[in-house]
């Protein structure tokens, strides 16, 4: 399994703690291949072989140890939420015109957007078939609302492309639906499959969907900072595809009248921009900060969320993968200075 190991200041996802359950939920991620027709098969092999971060099954299976002990049900629930982001990874790349994902070729790169759309589906439709076992209607229920809403927030951000005048709160709704509702339902629906009480589901899915949105911050700020050949993906594309992210959402309030028009003209040319134009343009080392300071502090609200949880070990991990986020953070804030 990758582990996050990139360079010495990158900080380490706390997997220790989940390490031998992470392992089965991989194995099983990379069997789910052959539950589908041989014509395909190969195909959702490659998707499912690259191994990501495994954040989604982390919070599944940290909310079950936090909450009475982890069970198969929650491998079930780490499984069909990280196909489920298989799946919308496999429609962005189309969508963002990316080349890498995971350290390889994008489905979109290898086959194309029409097999590629299709692909997408099927991994959508098999995670939601698997999620019809649970004896739980709600949680069926809302692993297909968090898909829709995965959905709807791409739908929204495809909208609003090239929009100048999206807010921070559009903003914020978009990255919500196409990223937080994921993280909310793993930690929430983690919890709910121990029967916790209502306040305690109800907080957790509260800190996922902190923690989702504080992590879309993180890619959108390392979208414009980050390393390609360290983070295995391909990088800024935002700007190039019209995304407006929270740093350029800041650097947009702080720039003059002309300066916007620069902008908006370099933006419709759809002209790779870097880092030296953007800094020609406006504050570009502040806007970054800013939005930096933005997440750590939803970070905190995130981790306020746990006083519900008694002490343990998968407590301390929760609160481990905030600081694990934090420090990411912190590296995207370094890195535009
Ligand atoms: C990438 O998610 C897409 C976003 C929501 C930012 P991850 O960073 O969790 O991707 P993997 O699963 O580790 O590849
Ligand atoms: C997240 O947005 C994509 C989904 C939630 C499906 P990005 O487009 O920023 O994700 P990356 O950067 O390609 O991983
Ligand atoms: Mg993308
Ligand atoms: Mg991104």
């Amino acid at each position: 399994m990758t582990t996050l190991t990139a360079s010495a200041n990158t900080p380490v996802f706390p997997f220790d703690l989940l390490r031998g359950d992470l392992e089965v939920v991989d194995k099983a991620i990379r069997d789910q291949a052959r539950h589908f027709d041989p014509a395909v098969e190969g195909y959702v092999a490659y998707v499912c072989q690259a191994s990501g971060k495994r954040i989604r099954p982390a919070l599944a299976l940290m909310a079950g140890g936090a909450t009475g002990g982890k069970t198969e049900h929650h491998t079930r629930l780490s499984v069909i939420l990280e196909m489920i982001h298989i799946a919308s990874l496999v429609h962005d790349d189309i969508m963002d015109g990316a080349a890498t994902r995971r350290g390889m070729p994008t489905a979109a790169a290898k086959w194309g957007s029409a097999l590629s759309v299709l692909l997408g589906d099927a991994l959508f439709a098999y995670a939601l078939e698997l999620s019809t076992e649970f004896d739980d209607s709600v949680v069926c229920r809302s692993i297909a609302k968090a898909s829709r809403d995965v959905c709807s927030g791409e739908i929204f951000q495809t909208q609003r492309r090239f929009d100048l005048n999206l807010s921070v709160t559009d903003y914020l709704r978009m990255i919500e639906m196409k990223t937080a509702a994921l993280f909310g339902v793993a930690a929430g629906m983690g919890a709910r499959l121990n029967k916790v009480p209502e306040h305690v589901e109800a907080a957790l899915h509260s800190y996922g969907m902190k923690l989702g949105t504080v992590y879309q911050i993180y890619d959108d700020c390392l979208d414009l900072v980050g390393d390609e050949t360290k983070v295995g993906k391909t990088l800024r594309t935002d700007l190039v595809k019209g995304k407006l992210t929270l740093p350029i959402l800041y650097l947009l309030m702080e720039a003059t009248d002309a300066q916007k028009q620069k902008l908006n003209k370099m933006l419709l040319q759809g002209e790779p921009m870097d880092t030296t134009i953007l800094a020609s343009i406006a504050d570009y080392e502040g806007a970054i900060e800013k939005a930096v300071n933005f997440a750590q502090s939803m970070l905190k609200e995130a981790v306020a969320e746990l006083i519900c949880l008694d002490e343990s070990p998968y407590k301390k991990g929760f609160e481990d993968v905030a600081n694990y986020v934090h420090g990411l953070l912190d590296n995207c804030r370094a890195l535009s200075r």
